[in-house]
């Protein structure tokens, strides 16, 4: 079979020093090197990868390179249930809590019921809150307070954000870091007659949930009797949530077969159903379904996911490009980037394949951003000037959600055009000279401030233009960028739904704790921890 590795190698080796510029000569790039996708739930979407170096035989390569890698098998067999999480030996459906008709069977047992049955009640719930028949023993829940970490948190809190304008609910707050300061800070501002606490934990294990989840017990115990009467538990560990005191009435459970950082769509995005309503979270649910549909559908050309994780491939496996950036020109998308870091890095941040075997090319890249235009005033100048390439992901709408304030939206779409280009088109020396002569400026110094004003060029970026944020299309975004996950993984050949590599740094902590607090000894451990444990309890910690 050919290697298609080596091919895309090559291939690369060989277009390394084309401009991308130069690609559009051919007038039909911009439509050919772009994906459309027009679903009822979402209205047209579009996937621009024509700002890469990517051509017709390159992108060849990289499909061949996914079929080679039976993509499109592997996808079928995460949505029928089989266990693709072999090192868990679980199956991966979080696609079961959208796509909400027909069945789907894991062990002999078809989930579905269960499923509609779960949302159903998370949608009685969350009415009978926002209405005010679930009351506090002050009246009417004003405040809800999600306690979770990782994937039960960073889901919820992204989308409440995201979808800022559709939260007719009570407030939603996110509490994850152990840190008292985030607990603090929250609670300090709300009355614990009128606030439901909920602890989101799939485990119900996870050390930062369980301490802020037992010091805000004790928060509402100071003013209500029976405080764990307002808490809801969502986890897998039906015992563990009894052992708390939540009554099994108030916890809403989900399976095994949900990753962590792929939770939002059932009970872990209870808060976010709180906060919107059950109608705008269906909507949710509904475009998250439509991009699966088109997922499972598209042929790999036409195919979004496929699409945005090949241009991946090619920038982090074949360029070696070590980061992407991901820059959301719309404000209340501010998390998205902290969503997608957890969702990519500890998805494809590894190191060994499915088979126990060394990777034999880099894994998935280092994710960051920051919302358009912000970024711009920050960590820009390194992606235009810096020595090292980081393509960038950028995101649009074509209308912002302050109507009232279009001519700001048409300021900030032109500077998410305006960086594209400038990223692509770059400023030579010469260009760089004539501003500087405009300026007056002669001889030698001309010379030297024109050189500090050259702009390489020739540095990738996508754009996804989308009609507007609403409830499906953040559900069709965050789908998008699942998928891309998995196939990213596919073709790495590694486990995308195991993280192995979050555990050690947990085991020690948990070994550290009583050296810190001086009832054990440090004896046995590294130089440099042993003396930091003696600095720190010089301090008075
Ligand atoms: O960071 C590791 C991790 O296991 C994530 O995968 C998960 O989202 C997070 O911790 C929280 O876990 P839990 O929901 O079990 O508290």
């Amino acid at each position: 079979m050919m290697n298609y590795w080596a091919a895309l190698s090559d291939r690369q080796r060989d277009v390394a020093q084309r401009p991308i510029t130069a690609l559009f000569d051919a007038e039909t790039r911009a439509k050919a090197f772009s994906v459309t996708l027009e679903t009822p739930a979402t209205g047209p979407i579009l996937f621009d990868y024509s700002k890469t170096n990517i051509d017709t035989e390159t992108r060849d390569l990289l499909l061949d390179l996914a079929r080679s890698c039976d993509v499109e098998g592997r996808r079928d067999a995460m949505f029928a249930g089989e266990k693709i999480n072999e090192t868990e030996d679980r199956a991966v459906l979080h696609t079961a809590l959208r796509n909400l008709e027909g069945s789907v069977t894991v062990d002999g047992v078809d989930v579905m019921p269960e499923v509609r049955a779960t949302l159903a009640r998370m949608e009685t719930f969350a009415r009978d809150l926002r209405d005010g028949r679930i009351r506090g023993v002050g009246g009417r829940i004003t405040d809800v307070v999600n306690i979770g970490i990782g994937g039960s948190d960073l889901g919820p809190a992204m989308a409440a954000r995201a979808l800022a304008t559709y939260a007719d609910g009570p407030r939603c707050h996110y509490v994850s870091n152990v840190d008292g300061a985030h607990i603090h800070d929250t609670l300090e501002a709300l009355n614990p007659e009128t606030t439901l606490v909920i602890v989101a934990s799939k485990t119900f294990t996870t050390i930062e949930t369980m301490t802020n989840a037992q010091t805000a017990k004790a928060w509402m115990s100071r003013a209500v009797a029976e405080p764990t009467r307002q808490f809801v538990a969502l986890s897998t560990a039906l015992d563990k949530t009894s052992a708390f005191g939540i009554d099994p009435a108030r916890v809403f459970g989900f399976a095994d077969w949900v990753g962590g950082r792929y939770s939002m769509w059932g009970p872990i995005g209870l808060s976010l159903m709180i906060a919107i309503g059950p109608e705008d979270f269906r909507a949710f649910l509904a475009g998250a379904a439509a991009m699966d549909q088109h997922f499972r559908d598209a042929p790999l050309v036409d195919n979004m996911p496929v699409m945005l994780a090949m241009v991946g491939v090619w920038h982090r496996q074949i360029c070696g490009y070590g980061a992407r950036a991901v820059l959301p020109y719309d404000q209340r998308l501010a998390r998205l980037p902290a969503y997608l870091q957890q969702l990519e890095m500890e998805s494809n941040g590894k190191s060994v394949a499915m088979d126990g075997s060394a990777l034999t090319v880099p894994a998935g890249p280092i994710v960051f951003g920051e919302p358009g235009t912000n970024g711009q005033h920050a960590f820009y100048q390194l992606i235009h000037q810096g020595t090292d390439v980081v393509p960038c992901e950028f995101l649009l709408a074509g209308q912002g959600q302050e109507p009232a304030m279009a001519h700001q939206h048409r300021l900030l779409a032109a500077n998410c055009l305006a960086q594209a280009e400038a990223l692509m088109r770059g400023r030579s020396l010469d260009e760089a000279r004539a501003l500087m002569k405009a300026k007056g400026l002669k001889g030698k110094e001309l010379e030297r401030q024109a050189l500090h004003r050259v702009f390489p060029g020739n540095r990738p970026s996508t754009l996804l233009v989308y009609p507007r944020l609403t409830p499906a299309m953040l559900g069709a975004i965050v789908a998008l960028y699942e998928h891309r996950v998995f196939v990213e993984g596919v073709v790495l050949g590694i486990n995308s739904f195991d993280q192995w590599g979050v555990e050690l740094g947990k085991e020690l902590a948990v070994q550290l704790l009583p050296m810190i607090d001086g009832t054990a000894s440090t004896e046995g451990r590294d130089g440099s921890t042993a003396a930091l444990v003696a600095a720190l309890r010089e301090l008075g910690i």
